[in-house]
């Protein structure tokens, strides 16, 4: 079987020859209570932090030889787990590698049938991280105008969608036409382009009373405009600053942070990991709302499988991703 590890660690951009895709013998049909083909693999940001010597110190870091791992949608094709049938459909983390055996610990179980495809974005993890930040930490409400930066991709659309539908005025951006375009055919009426050299006067002039909640997801030059137009008594909920992921000192603030100490403002940073027992209230939330079709969602399906992860993680570093992008096995 094929498995995908990292070949080394990088030092900058991240490039094909960092990722090594080998062959491996496959686990043995009764080697665990499940044998798993995954099918989708969800492809994110935080997977070039892994990669740093640093790392987070809530997941493994990756090193030279390390099987990746990612977010996972797939086919049980072999149970003697009581719980389990063949063919039911397994989601959670799981190793890049076309077969993988598991014992079902933290895996939830979908009946057979089409892939249960919202597992890997509105439902997922994806769409947890932008219930988290929006609904429990940011709480925006009528009164409020919210900064929705990269709203065009998995966390900022789910993220942008709920502070509208909480009553606030939402401003988002995104680097692409097309991707503005999607917005705009949401019904966003303001969006801006985080990636002109003007932005900061653009978010100015969009925003003439300021905003009072910033969902940051860009960091840099993004977030220290944002900060630059925050009301007093403001709220900035970090979620990310992808800008920073490929650069040497990833996880600095902008230089006008200060700004917010002056303005009182609280600055709320996060990682969904550390909120999982939150899961079970985000999936009885957002459940009916994907149901009855109340939030837009929209997947990046790269095809090719294990192979095509390595292009498909650096397309994403550079934004060419439109919605939540996964890799199809
Ligand atoms: N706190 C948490 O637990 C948590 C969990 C998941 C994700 N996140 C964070 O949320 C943010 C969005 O993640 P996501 O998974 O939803 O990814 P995504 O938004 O689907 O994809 C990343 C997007 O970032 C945008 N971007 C803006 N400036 C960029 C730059 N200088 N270089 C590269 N890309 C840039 C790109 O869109 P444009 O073309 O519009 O620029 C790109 O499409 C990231 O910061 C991520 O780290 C945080």
């Amino acid at each position: 079987m094929q498995q995908l590890r990292l070949a080394s660690r990088p030092q900058g951009e991240l490039r094909n020859e960092h990722f090594a895709l080998v062959e491996t013998p496959a686990p043995r049909r009764d080697s665990a209570a499940l044998l798993l083909r995954p099918r989708y693999i969800s492809v994110d940001p935080y997977m070039r932090t892994r990669m740093r010597a640093e790392g987070y110190d809530y997941i493994e870091r990756w090193d030279a030889g390390s099987v990746l791992s990612g977010w996972s949608l797939a086919e049980v094709e072999h149970s003697r787990h009581p719980a389990w049938q063949r063919g039911d459909w397994a989601i959670g983390h799981l190793p890049m590698q076309t077969l993988v055996a598991h014992d079902g610990t933290a895996l939830r179980c979908q009946p057979p049938g089409d892939p249960p495809l919202a597992f890997m974005h509105p439902l997922g993890m994806t769409g947890f991280t932008a219930w988290l930040g929006m609904c429990v930490l940011g709480k925006p409400g009528p009164t409020d105008t919210v900064l929705v930066s990269a709203a065009a991709g998995a966390v900022g659309s789910i993220a942008a969608q709920l502070a509208r539908n909480a009553g606030a005025r939402v401003i988002v951006t995104a680097g692409r036409a097309d991707k503005r375009d999607w917005l705009r055919s949401l019904d966003f009426a303001t969006v801006l382009d985080h990636r002109r050299e003007d932005f900061a006067e653009r978010l100015a002039e969009a925003a003439p009373q300021g905003i009072t909640l910033n969902f940051e997801s860009v960091g840099g030059g993004v977030f220290a405009a944002a900060n630059d137009v925050m009301r007093t008594g403001g709220r900035v909920v970090v979620c990310g600053l992808i800008s920073q992921y490929q650069q040497a000192d990833p996880r600095r603030a902008p230089p006008n942070m200060a700004l917010l100490g002056e303005r009182g403002v609280a600055v709320i940073p996060f990682v969904a990991p550390h909120f999982s027992q939150r899961y079970a209230d985000f999936l009885a939330e957002t459940t009916p709302r994907v149901t009855h079709g109340e939030l837009h969602w929209r997947l990046d399906v790269v095809q090719g499988g294990l192979a095509a992860l390595p292009e498909a993680l650096i397309g994403l570093l550079a934004g060419a991703n439109l919605g939540k992008r996964i890799v199809a096995l």
